[in-house]
């Protein structure tokens, strides 16, 4: 089973709650995205490991620290998952940029696929998927069995609210990827929004509505 990392640092609970309220400007939900992303981001990257480095600083030698683990590839989920992206690229600016697109067909709730670029060493890269809601989980899961039969073996799933049906499917589909979200809400609604959730992230991050 993987873990649910809930990262609640009051940080990100107050600019979370800004970005839930109806009136919050699309200027306003944009930047409150970049930032909290960049911080769940902190948290997706905490057990990367170390080697050591040898330095010299302007005084004398030293041991030092880098990254030693596998490159990074950011994959958003179209479109909502691009407004996740420059708060984790700001943070791993050597990272790539992958993009899947998906859309919920509106009467049945089911992902449609439509688009898909990906690096060509993706298999070979520590892979963070980025959507901002996590509601039934169909759109997580599909991207993330793209992403399998593209050879990917270790991917994790960033979003910014999730609803207990869309945690729990993707935990049932892929035990293997861990989720951190800023947000566990209540449940989803008839439409599949989640409640209380922020609306259509989408909409929101690109005016849309
Ligand atoms: C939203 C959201 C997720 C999906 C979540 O995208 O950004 O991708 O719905 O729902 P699910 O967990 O039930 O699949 P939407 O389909 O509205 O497309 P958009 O990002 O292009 O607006
Ligand atoms: N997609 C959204 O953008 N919001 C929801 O609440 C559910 C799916």
């Amino acid at each position: 089973m993987s873990t649910l990392h809930l990262v609640d640092h009051p940080m990100i609970q107050h600019k979370l709650t800004i970005m839930r309220q109806k009136d919050t400007s699309t200027k306003a939900f944009r930047e409150l995205l970049n930032e909290i992303s960049l911080l769940l981001g902190y948290e997706v990257t905490r057990d990367f490991p170390l080697t050591d480095k040898m330095i010299e600083t302007p005084l004398q030698t030293m041991v030092g620290k880098e990254i030693s683990g596998k490159k990074v590839a950011i994959v958003p989920i179209l479109r909502a998952g691009l407004g996740m992206v420059d708060g984790l690229v700001t943070l791993i600016p050597v990272a790539k940029v992958g993009h899947i697109g998906l859309y919920r067909d509106e009467t049945t709730h089911q992902p449609v696929f439509y688009y898909c670029k990906l690096p060509a060493d993706i298999d070979q890269r520590f892979v963070i998927v980025s959507d901002p809601m996590l509601a039934t989980g169909g759109s997580a899961c599909d991207a993330i069995s793209l992403l399998k039969d593209k050879g990917c073996t270790n991917i994790r799933m960033m979003c910014l609210v999730a609803a207990p049906e869309g945690i729990g499917r993707l935990q049932a589909e892929h035990p293997d990827v861990d989720i951190y979200t800023a947000a566990v809400d209540e449940r989803l609604n008839e439409n599949a929004y989640i409640l209380p959730g922020l609306g259509d992230a989408g909409d929101r991050i690109f005016g849309t509505k």
